[in-house]
């Protein structure tokens, strides 16, 4: 907030933004006036850079679909277009109203403030994959008319990808598919980064046609911020109670009938996930097959699995049903002790649209998986977790995303606050200011009780 009250100061009389949603009176192209004092930076991204310059700035996409490098040049609205850029799209900004053709893209663009400016949503739906609301903001502005969606198949019919009467300035273009005639195309592919800051830090790239960085800093920060807390806290916790750690392993796997047999993804030393980081950092040990996915037969499945201790099942799973079916489950620790979680807790579709924005959370879960009633301190806060995106097979059912109203313009995040445990002096009892003391005393001392307990 104050790179921009500075803003202010330097613009003077010259011209009146009073929102940086507003076009500027007049440009001043002397080189005396930045228009964008607040920048972005992509530290994580393998795919992304940006350039920023008085009037205009530039985005590089680098690891398009098929590597085809895309160029795009965002012009402050009221300044001249420069010539030395050759850009594969050109946009005024702050822009306005916009087209999107992923639901992956809802969860950025509402932690943004936008969907109000989205104007239209290009989605595929059959009767065989039908379309499913999970933001509650999005379905209200799709029942009131403020979004339009059109049902277009983009892999057979790029004939009829065409936006020219959309009243749209431009459309974030799902990277996999054709352009067709879609409105100054902007190629998104958050899916083809390997590191899940990376994915995160995409909100900064949502955020350049709207000069929305300053929001898109504060979101990634905070979203990144309660992760690292609570891998602080784990780290924390284990060099506290070394001997009494129990270092957990765990499996990511599904039954998936399209390849009639058993999805096991790689260990991490094979392979990297996304989520490979996360598992270091909560100390479990992530147990796979080979590179990638390996589809096992039950026999198979059965040897890999039986010992493994967590088993994150990476599809919808009823447990009464999954053991009738195939009896030897009954074999697996992870069933015998109760720790199975499958990815549906607030369905399947929202897995799969919201997830990545919602990292804070899902680290939480993946937390709780490890550590089981041990999470409960490893906020700082000593609150209990509810699972937001993992569920306890054997005692949640699962929850309709939709029955949450919608929050207000900007999304809320579904994660716990954390507080670094070295804040609170969790072990050595030597306060240094008044909040820690505070904390010591009313949590400290039970989690100190407690502690072994749940270590057990
Ligand atoms: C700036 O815009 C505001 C709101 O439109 C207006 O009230 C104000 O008089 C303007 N100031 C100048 C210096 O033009
Ligand atoms: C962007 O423009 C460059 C130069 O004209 C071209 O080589 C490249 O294929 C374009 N990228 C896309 C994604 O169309
Ligand atoms: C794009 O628009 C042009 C001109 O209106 C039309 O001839 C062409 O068929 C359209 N192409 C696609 C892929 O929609
Ligand atoms: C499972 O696969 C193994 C080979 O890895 C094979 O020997 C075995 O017969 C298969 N079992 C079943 C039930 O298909």
């Amino acid at each position: 907030m104050k790179l921009f009250s500075l803003f202010f100061v330097v613009l003077g009389a010259s011209a009146n933004l009073t929102d940086k949603t507003q076009c500027p009176t007049t440009c001043v192209e002397d080189g005396s006036v930045d228009y964008f004092p607040e920048k972005v930076e992509f530290e994580y991204s393998k795919c992304l850079r940006v350039e920023y310059y008085d009037t205009y700035k530039v985005s590089y996409l680098d690891c398009g679909p098929g590597d085809i490098p895309e160029t795009v040049l965002y012009v402050q609205c009221g300044c001249s277009v420069p010539s030395s850029i050759t850009a594969n799209t050109t946009i005024t900004v702050p822009a306005g109203n916009y087209g999107i053709q992923s639901t992956s893209n809802i969860a950025y663009l509402h932690y943004l403030g936008m969907l109000g400016q989205m104007k239209l949503e290009i989605e595929f739906s059959s009767d065989w994959y039908p379309y499913t609301f999970t933001d509650t903001c999005h379905k209200d502005n799709v029942d009131s008319g403020v979004t339009t969606q059109r049902n277009q198949d983009p892999q057979t019919d790029d004939g009829g990808l065409d936006t020219s009467g959309d009243n749209v300035e431009f459309v974030f273009h799902e990277g996999y598919y054709a352009k067709g005639n879609l409105t100054k195309p902007i190629t998104v592919t958050e899916y083809l980064e390997t590191d899940l800051l990376a994915q995160i830090e995409w909100i900064k790239f949502f955020a350049l046609p709207f000069n929305l960085e300053f929001e898109a800093d504060e979101v990634f920060d905070e979203i990144k911020g309660t992760m690292d807390c609570i891998g602080a806290n784990t780290a924390t916790f284990k060099d506290l109670y070394d001997t009494e750690y129990k270092t957990l392993t765990v499996m990511t796997a599904a039954y998936q009938p399209w390849s009639s047999g058993w999805v096991v993804s790689a260990s991490c030393d094979v392979s990297k996930d996304i989520y490979c980081d996360v598992f270091e950092d909560l100390g479990v040990t992530k147990i796979g097959k080979d590179y990638g996915f390996t589809v096992l037969n039950n026999t198979e499945f059965e040897e890999f699995g039986a010992k493994i201790d967590v088993w994150i099942y990476t599809d919808d799973f009823d447990p009464e049903a999954m053991v009738k079916t195939y009896p030897f489950l009954q074999n697996f620790d992870s069933v015998k002790e109760k720790r199975v979680y499958d990815v549906a807790k607030r369905t399947m579709p929202d897995w799969y649209t919201s997830r990545t924005m919602e990292s804070d959370a899902l680290y939480e879960d993946f937390a709780k998986v490890s550590h089981g009633k041990g999470f409960a301190f490893l906020d700082g806060q000593g609150t209990e977790h509810d699972y937001v995106f993992l569920r306890d097979v054997f005692t949640e059912k699962s929850i309709d995303p939709l029955a949450t109203p919608c929050p207000g313009a900007k999304k809320v995040s579904l994660a716990e606050q954390c507080i670094v445990f070295s804040e609170i002096e969790l072990a050595g009892g030597a306060q240094k200011h008044s909040r820690s003391v505070l904390f010591f005393v009313t949590f400290g001392a039970v989690v100190i009780s407690t502690l072994s307990a749940l270590l057990a």
